[in-house]
């Protein structure tokens, strides 16, 4: 594990030094099919080379994931992303709308393609995103090629939104770690597949709106778990139980609370701001969670806008798999 170093480009002339040493490292390590916790706007992702399929069977490795379930090609632009997947007018509009951002499109793969078959599970699909956060900017441009990077939590368990979290989740698998801060979204990137029809696979901090108010209306993901492969598991859960909907928390819980009548240490946003809230939760999910409590509590989120996905979170984490 390299040392840790901020490389959010807004540091001083050593700040930037240091950013540049461990881009170099980072770049290094991927070459030799090595892994590197990049951050992205969305959460840290645990990332490696996606046309390498040994590199690609480490980051199963470290996340305990089922290979069933394909991994997200960052690039850098849309010209690396038209070399990965076949683009129709539809994506087209919502790359143009969305991106670089939080939002992963599942289209047909290229003939071609730098994604490995291992990266995708072995389907003729194969998700891809041109991530904003100016460290993974770099670090996709300066490689040249795809990254795969899934969120760099153990497999079921909540995403990383700091550098620490990341490391302590599955640092050891890791050569280097860039330090980006916090991630400012904090809750993973919306995806949306545009094949036969076009569905929402996983709600996220582009809003089911914004994209119908482009594309038109969104199929729902439904039973269809050939397309989300990654959607059937208990995700993003503490170690913790936990209750959803709580306004009063019982003696031993600890309680996420949410808009101006809420106490204790875990206000996800006392404005009931959603986006403050979508940027807290996992971080504060991790801290009750290290207090040991009977259960972690949530108060209930209004399904509006982000709102629908941090309750598709919460959902998962508590269990219930819609
Ligand atoms: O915000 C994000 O997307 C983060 C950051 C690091 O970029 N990454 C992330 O990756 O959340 P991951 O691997 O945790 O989630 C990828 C999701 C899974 O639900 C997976 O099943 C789905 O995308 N997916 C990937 N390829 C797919 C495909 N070909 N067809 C359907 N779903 C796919
Ligand atoms: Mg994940």
């Amino acid at each position: 594990m390299g040392e840790h170093r901020s490389d959010s480009g807004e540091g001083d002339g050593a700040d930037r030094t240091r950013g540049a040493t461990q881009l170099a490292l980072a770049l290094a390590a991927l070459r030799a099919g090595g892994l590197v916790l990049m951050p992205t706007e969305t959460v840290y992702g645990l990332a490696a080379d996606a046309s390498d399929p040994l590199a690609v069977a480490r980051v199963y490795e470290a996340k305990g994931r089922p290979a069933f379930n394909p991994l997200i090609a960052h690039v850098s632009d849309l010209a690396m992303a038209r070399s990965v997947a076949r683009f129709d007018d539809r994506a087209e509009r919502l790359a143009a709308a969305f991106w670089p951002g939080p939002l992963t499109l599942v289209l047909p793969v290229s003939d071609g393609a730098a994604v490995c078959d291992l990266a995708r599970a072995g389907l003729e699909t194969v998700a891809v995103r041109v991530p904003r956060h100016p460290t993974a900017q770099r670090l996709v441009s300066a490689y040249g090629g795809p990254l795969v990077a899934p969120s760099a939590n153990r497999s079921g368990r909540p995403s990383p939104t700091t550098c620490a979290d990341a490391v302590e989740e599955t640092g050891e698998a890791a050569t280097v770690a860039l330090d980006g801060g916090s991630c400012t979204i904090g809750l993973e990137s919306t995806v949306v597949a545009l094949l036969d029809d076009a569905r929402l696979l996983r709600p996220g901090a582009i809003t089911r709106d914004q994209i119908e108010a482009i594309i038109g209306p969104l199929a729902e993901a439904g039973g269809d778990a050939k397309r989300s492969p990654g959607r059937l598991t208990r995700h993003y859960a503490p170690d913790a139980p936990v209750r959803l909907d709580v306004l009063q928390p019982v003696p031993g819980e600890a309680w996420l609370a949410f808009g101006s009548a809420g106490h204790g240490p875990w206000n996800l946003s006392p404005t009931g701001d959603l986006r403050e809230a979508a940027a807290n939760l996992f971080a504060y999910l991790r801290a009750a969670d290290r207090t040991n409590p009977l259960a972690i509590a949530i108060a209930p989120i209004p399904q509006e806008g982000l709102g629908e996905a941090i309750n598709d979170r919460l959902r998962r984490a508590a269990g219930f798999v819609g």
